[in-house]
């Protein structure tokens, strides 16, 4: 028993170092993205304010005209990856309210359901009526859902289940969502790098392989954990744990 104590700490304290160096490795790359969204945002500012002003220039007609259009519409592109990035490496604050987590997924479901990506999606709701509210940015949680759902969608070839689970642990203080799609599943080589920003496997001009690195540096802003459990060829399942905090104290602040 003991022997088999000491081996269960051994793994315990693998696993929590593992965990540290993964969120150290993260916090680099995020350190290293805010930078450089910095730098780039001053140049593309330039390219933004000067191809508007030739947009609005008289002798811009024709091919010049399509052209400066062209400029201002890849130059909006790098400005929602620069912002991106921003999010990513949480230099964007939350703006932090009591929610109710089921109400924030529902409006998340009722913005995608009639796009075409979803039409051939059964949308499955496994919600804890009794979930407690807790105390997170809506819209930024919005953000973290439908990015999940999207790449839920597109892993299914717009085709399966999703399911969506909300419940709450009152042993660990934490309400999960759980994202779950009936999609081709994540190679073991891939999981490592799921959160690190620009990876993706979609084509050029499919995906930027943001999404996930956005919902990681949202979910960890909200002193939460995103885990993921994948299957090749059955599907894939994300986790998110939001831990409960102080909802009294946001109350009596807006009171
Ligand atoms: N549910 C899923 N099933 C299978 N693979 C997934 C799933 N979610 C994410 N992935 C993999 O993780 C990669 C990164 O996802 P992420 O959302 O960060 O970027 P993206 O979807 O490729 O591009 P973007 O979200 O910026 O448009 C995806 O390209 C895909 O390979
Ligand atoms: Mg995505």
């Amino acid at each position: 028993m003991a022997s088999a104590l000491k081996e269960r700490d051994k793994q315990l304290k693998e696993f929590a170092k593992s965990k540290i160096m993964e969120s150290e490795r993260l916090a680099l790359i995020g350190q290293l993205a805010a930078n450089v969204a910095h730098e780039l945002n001053n140049p593309l500012q330039g390219i933004v304010t000067y191809s508007h002003l030739l947009l609005e220039n008289d002798s811009c007609n024709g091919s010049s005209m399509s052209s400066a259009q062209k400029i201002v519409t890849q130059a909006n592109r790098c400005r929602d990856i620069i912002r991106g990035l921003l999010d990513f490496s949480r230099q964007r604050k939350p703006d932090k309210t009591v929610c109710n987590i089921n109400a924030v997924i529902d409006e998340c479901i009722g913005l995608v359901e009639y796009q075409a990506l979803f039409h051939n999606i059964e949308i499955i709701k496994e919600f804890d009526e009794n979930l407690p509210m807790i105390v997170v940015d809506p819209s930024q949680m919005q953000q973290v859902i439908i990015n999940m759902v999207v790449n839920a969608a597109e892993a299914m070839d717009e085709s399966g289940q999703l399911t969506l689970v909300t419940g709450y642990d009152p042993v660990e203080k934490v309400i999960e969502i759980k994202i779950r799609d009936t999609g081709q599943g994540i190679p073991e080589a891939n999981v490592r790098k799921l959160f690190d920003p620009f990876f993706t496997t979609k084509d050029v001009g499919h995906g930027t392989g943001l999404g996930l690195a956005i919902s990681y540096g949202i979910v960890r802003e909200h002193n939460g954990s995103i885990s993921v459990d994948s299957e090749l060829g059955k599907g894939t399942s994300f986790l998110i744990k939001l831990p409960m905090n102080a909802v009294e104290e946001v109350v009596d602040a807006r009171a």
